[in-house]
């Protein structure tokens, strides 16, 4: 079964508004993610399809180092930028896509995906991240929810509001049209398993947050669905609409939200 092809331009001009709006990773997630996956100070992190280092930056100071790769150059630009304004030496930042990565057998000991694994080719990144990983290392799927995935009512103008500026801008090439059926019928568990990882369990930690509309609209903007690349002139349009229906929903200008957090761990073979 060959992999979907997803155009590789598809976070062009969104590094900024990612650093800037993407909540980061629970702490309780991160340490239970350091801990059952063994991390002691002294091995190797690989974080594949990286950003602007989410995992990165939770993590370096579990490992004594960290390989961070994107196949976006302005999210690997603000890694290096950010490990070099905190001093870090120990993160090396790739601009690679992830299929295509060439790096050392059995040299990481933790591979971690975050928010990305269902926008890679899963079967050949699977089959490479099997070679790099040391035997029994770890692979961990990193997941959060974005600010429209529940069911208040300023979550559900803002999908609608969403979903009418992606059809006025013509926004219809961002995912393959075979997404939705082939990940339902290949699991990432189903193509990991194919590849010799064994799941190790999947753990949750949920957080309350409130934004702001300044935050959705920044946090829409780091997606690839309606970057300003994406929206391209109608990208004014697109967020006073959004701003007036947030203000509509709640004059108070607070939208509360219980953020999903989920990581799935799984252990490569021996
Ligand atoms: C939603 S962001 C996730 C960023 C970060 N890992 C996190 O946890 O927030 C998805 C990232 O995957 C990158 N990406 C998408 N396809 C890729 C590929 N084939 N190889 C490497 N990076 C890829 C994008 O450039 C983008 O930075």
């Amino acid at each position: 079964m060959p992999d979907l092809e997803f155009r590789r331009d598809l976070f062009r001009g969104t590094a900024q508004y990612y650093d800037k709006y993407r909540i980061p990773y629970p702490k309780g997630l991160t340490d239970d993610l350091a801990r059952r996956s063994g991390a002691d100070g002294s091995g190797a992190l690989l974080d594949l399809a990286c950003g602007t280092g989410q995992i990165t930056f939770a993590l370096h100071d579990r490992f004594a180092e960290v390989w961070a790769v994107d196949q976006e150059p302005d999210m690997i630009d603000v890694v290096r930028q950010k490990a070099a304004a905190a001093g870090i030496t120990s993160i090396t930042a790739l601009v690679s896509a992830a299929q295509d990565l060439t790096a050392p057998e059995a040299a990481f000991d933790l591979i971690a995906m975050g928010n990305a694994f269902h926008r890679l080719p899963r079967r050949a990144v699977a089959a490479k991240a099997a070679g790099w990983l040391r035997p029994a290392g770890h692979l961990a799927l990193l997941w959060s929810g974005g600010p429209w995935s529940s069911d208040a009512g300023w979550q559900r103008a803002t999908q609608a509001t969403m979903d009418r500026w992606r059809a006025r801008a013509g926004i219809t090439d961002r995912v393959p049209a075979e997404y939705e059926r082939e990940r339902a019928e290949f699991t990432d568990a189903a193509v990991l398993s194919d590849c010799g990882f064994t799941l190790a369990g999947s753990y949750s930690f949920p957080v309350v947050h409130e934004w702001t509309a300044d935050e959705i609209v920044g946090y829409l903007y780091s997606t690839s669905i309606l970057s300003t690349a994406a929206l391209g002139g109608l990208a004014a349009g697109f967020e006073e609409d959004l701003r007036r229906e947030l203000a509509d929903c709640e004059p108070g200008g607070r939208f509360r939200q219980l953020i999903s957090f989920d990581y799935v761990l799984f252990v490569a073979a021996m």
